[in-house]
């Protein structure tokens, strides 16, 4: 008999991946696909769903040529997404009626002020876990309704769909049949109240948002439907997990106890704690979200949203040409000789969590004539770590959760400079996973597990590893005096 295999579809913000597993968790195929990024204007991001939609067959194809796999050896396929991105297609052209508002787009700013302005802030954060803002999918539609002639009597009629990406690739691999999303996407649009696990009426109202328009609302690990044979070369297979990236990576990183904190240093940073079957309202500016959704109990999660992380390396290499790779600000880091005294605040788009705002722009602190490009870079690096501090303190005030450890994935965590620093800075262990494609894995195990691959999650815990793990070394006053130091920074950054 054939070996069988499970795919994960991750279709992230800059491209999309098809990566193939066995059953003991090796990846044995990975294709990747990078697609168009549109800035209409200043502050725009758009994609383009159909080039996305190409983007993960292409790599689906690569994946099989290049493994020499056949489409009938896979048994189920698990998606894992960009989350809050909106689409709006036409329900029997399948024909996107504009771009996909990106997550990062800032061009309903506009709308989501109008909706503080009105005071709706507590409303909509008890209610859907999340602080009014463009990042989330609710002002996005409203804006794509009023932008098409003729959109929102269409979406009355029942004419048109909303997805985030999720619902749309799984609507074109089933052909048009199955209009679904999962718990945790649905829980970054701003419209589902994460108490009743439901599309809530009220805000739909608020904003005018046909309830016909949106997608049912499904649990993390069950099968959906099948693929049309001709989407997949061949054979119609089960889509069996569906997961926003993040929620996936907390998934693949087994972050399944109540206190589990995990963050993927990406472009972003994300960090994510795992809160159990009641939802905590935070506090102090965290999102409540949900976490993932399985064998018919909810589990609930605290995320801290960080925008600007590995994309602060981005900046030195491209912009300020200080760097040939982000990979080599680990050398940088090792060889600066400053004490520290260098703070680089990357409010590039403005602060995240748990400041949200959006008016913060970057700064620099502390520069010296001595100051060199090494300090440069090796302050820009601890500012990864700062960010992460300022979101995992938040989040023990919120719970008074303890947080015995942070397990950490995605590009930058490969830097052993960061994650000592990061170590230093939070005095827990920074558990590296092994694999550190843990989003992918994250929707490879919601989809084995749904459909057999995989027992249970006791099976899982043999196949996750943690590859290293950083321990804490730095004296508790240096560590004080440095975070005061951030501390100041970013007050400075936010009085200018
Ligand atoms: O909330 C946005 C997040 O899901 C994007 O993740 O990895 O595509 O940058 P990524």
């Amino acid at each position: 008999m054939s070996q069988s295999y499970i795919m994960a579809i991750d279709e992230g913000t800059t491209s999309t991946r098809a990566i193939i597993f066995d059953h003991a968790g090796n990846k044995v195929a990975d294709a990747q696909k990078e697609f168009t990024q549109f800035f209409p204007q200043p502050g725009w991001v758009e994609h383009d769903a159909n080039e996305i939609w190409n983007a993960v067959l292409s790599t689906i194809a690569t994946a099989f040529i290049e493994s020499g796999i056949q489409s009938q050896q896979i048994k189920g396929i698990g998606i894992t997404n960009q989350r809050e991105t909106t689409v709006i297609w036409d329900k029997n052209t399948g024909k996107p009626i504009y771009h996909a508002v990106v997550w990062q787009s800032r061009q309903t700013s506009e709308l989501a002020a109008a909706m503080k302005q009105q005071g709706l802030d507590d409303f909509i954060h008890q209610r859907t876990g999340l602080i009014i803002d463009a990042y989330f999918s609710a002002t996005k539609i409203r804006w794509l309704l009023d932008r098409i002639p003729g959109a929102q009597e269409k979406a009355e009629r029942g004419e048109l769909l909303f997805g985030t990406i999720d619902s749309w690739l799984v609507w074109k691999l089933t052909g048009g049949k199955v209009h679904v999303t999962d718990y945790t996407n649905a829980s970054r649009t701003m419209l589902f109240n994460i108490h009743t696990l439901d599309w809530d009426q009220e805000i739909l109202d608020l904003l005018r948002i046909p309830r016909e328009m949106l997608p049912e609302v499904v649990p993390n690990s069950q099968i959906y439907g099948q693929t049309l044979a001709r989407h997949f070369y061949g054979s119609s297979v089960p889509i069996a997990g569906l997961a926003g990236d993040q929620q996936a990576a907390l998934f693949g990183q087994l972050a399944l106890e109540k206190g589990m904190v995990k963050n993927t240093y990406g472009t972003g940073s994300f960090i994510v704690m795992n809160t159990g079957t009641q939802a905590t309202i935070s506090q102090n500016n965290l999102l409540t979200t949900i976490g993932y959704a399985i064998n018919g109990q909810v589990h609930y999660a605290l995320e801290g949203s960080v925008f600007v992380a590995g994309s602060a390396l981005q900046w030195l290499r491209d912009s300020m040409q200080l760097l040939d790779s982000a990979p080599a600000s680990e050398a940088a880091a090792f060889a600066s000789k400053s004490q520290n005294e260098v703070y680089v605040v990357p409010a590039f788009t403005g602060l995240g969590a748990p400041y949200w705002d959006s008016d913060a722009r970057g700064a620099v602190f502390g520069l010296t004539r001595g100051t060199t490009r090494n300090d440069f870079i090796k302050a820009t690096l601890q500012s990864l770590a700062y960010q992460t501090r300022d979101v995992v303190d938040t989040m023990n005030a919120d719970t008074g959760l303890p947080i015995p450890a942070l397990r950490v994935d995605g590009g930058a965590a490969n830097n052993n400079y960061l994650m000592q620093f990061q170590a230093d800075l939070l005095n827990i262990p920074i558990e590296r996973a092994k694999n550190l494609e843990t989003t992918a894995m994250g929707a490879a195990f919601l989809a084995g597990l749904a459909v057999g691959f995989w027992r249970d999650t006791d099976e899982l815990q043999q196949i996750f590893q943690i590859g290293q793990t950083f321990e804490p070394v730095m004296k508790a006053q240096d560590r004080q005096r440095l975070y005061a130091g951030w501390q100041r920074a970013v007050k400075a950054t936010r009085m200018f």
